[in-house]
């Protein structure tokens, strides 16, 4: 008997492996999107919701969307150095064919996770603002959420400050609450991320499948490796889809369980996931982290995954 899909709420702030993340999950059959939630982080909210509603419109996802939050106590953070100043350039994309719903997006995930007849999955892919204001709101769905698997920190190091990683670091608070959330979480943070590259030599594997899904992957390939290439990585990290391959494709990632909190001040380890690598704390693991990925078949899963969308957007 073929398994049940796995109901999965994505909410994160695309950005082009966002996007990414996100057509890997609406071709996966193991999963079922429940709804869709912005995020602030790669760009302002009302930019990475006018870009989540275009890439549901690119992908035929068919679920509510809502718009979410700003960082908690922070400023919102742009970065379009890394992915333009849409939050998303490189590519034309189809007009959005929905609006967001009225309930914002906490209170959207709150009514999908209640009347979801099973446990739910949450996949963030950017700073975990509306994950965290969800749980404050909402303390008693806690139960009724499986794992939270996101991409964000690193244990071994940062990526914007030499100890935090963007997603924690625009919004660190948020991220302790989750971290301490007692929810299981699936890390992938920078430990496996940046082994998750997709090389200028893969690129042309993506673009020749040809339908306009493949040629808006494949430019948003070529604009994500620019800024990449200036800092030296011999491929674009596609971040963001190692949170839905962990859910898809588990055999391709090695993983090790730790403790892991957040640091939410200092003077140089703001935002850093503290992981508890041997165990020193006391405390028991609340988090697998994903260490390794298998980079050919992390590749090959995206190769196939954009080869099931059709010829019309
Ligand atoms: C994270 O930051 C964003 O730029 C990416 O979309 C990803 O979620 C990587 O640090
Ligand atoms: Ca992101």
């Amino acid at each position: 008997m073929s398994k049940q899909p796995i109901p999965v709420l994505l909410d994160g702030d695309p950005g082009h492996d966002d996007a990414m993340a996100w057509m890997l999950a609406a071709a996966s059959p193991a999963l079922k999107i429940l709804s869709v939630t912005s995020c602030s982080g790669n760009q302002t909210i009302e930019k990475t919701t006018n870009n989540a509603l275009r890439v549901m419109a690119l992908l035929g996802i068919n679920a509510p969307m809502a718009m979410g939050g700003t960082p908690m106590l922070g400023k919102e953070m742009p970065v379009p150095a890394v992915h333009g100043a849409s939050g998303l350039d490189g590519a034309d994309l189809p007009e959005p064919k929905q609006a967001p719903v009225d309930p914002p997006a906490v209170e959207l995930m709150a009514q999908v996770i209640r009347s979801s007849p099973d446990p739910v999955t949450i996949v963030p892919t950017g700073p975990l603002t509306n994950v965290a204001a969800l749980f404050a709101a909402h303390p008693e769905l806690k139960s009724r959420v499986e794992r939270i698997s996101l991409m964000g920190g690193g244990i071994a190091h940062g990526n914007w400050t030499p100890a935090a990683e963007f997603n924690i670091l625009v919004d660190p608070e948020a991220a302790r609450l989750v971290f301490q959330s007692g929810i299981p979480i699936l890390m992938a943070g920078l430990d496996v991320t940046e082994k998750a590259l997709v090389c200028p030599e893969d690129f042309g594997r993506i673009r020749a499948v040809g339908n306009p899904v493949a040629v808006t992957v494949a430019d948003w390939l070529e604009f994500f490796y620019q800024f990449h290439k200036t800092m030296d990585y011999p491929g674009a990290p596609i971040h963001d889809a190692v949170a839905v391959a962990a859910l898809v494709k588990p055999e391709i990632l090695t993983v090790r369980e730790m403790y892991v909190d957040v640091e939410v001040s200092g003077d140089y380890c703001m935002g850093c996931t503290v992981g508890d690598w041997h165990g020193t704390s006391g405390h028991k693991p609340n988090t697998r982290v994903l260490l390794d990925i298998d980079r050919e078949a992390f590749v090959d899963l995206l190769v196939e995954a954009v080869k099931t969308y059709g010829e019309v957007r």
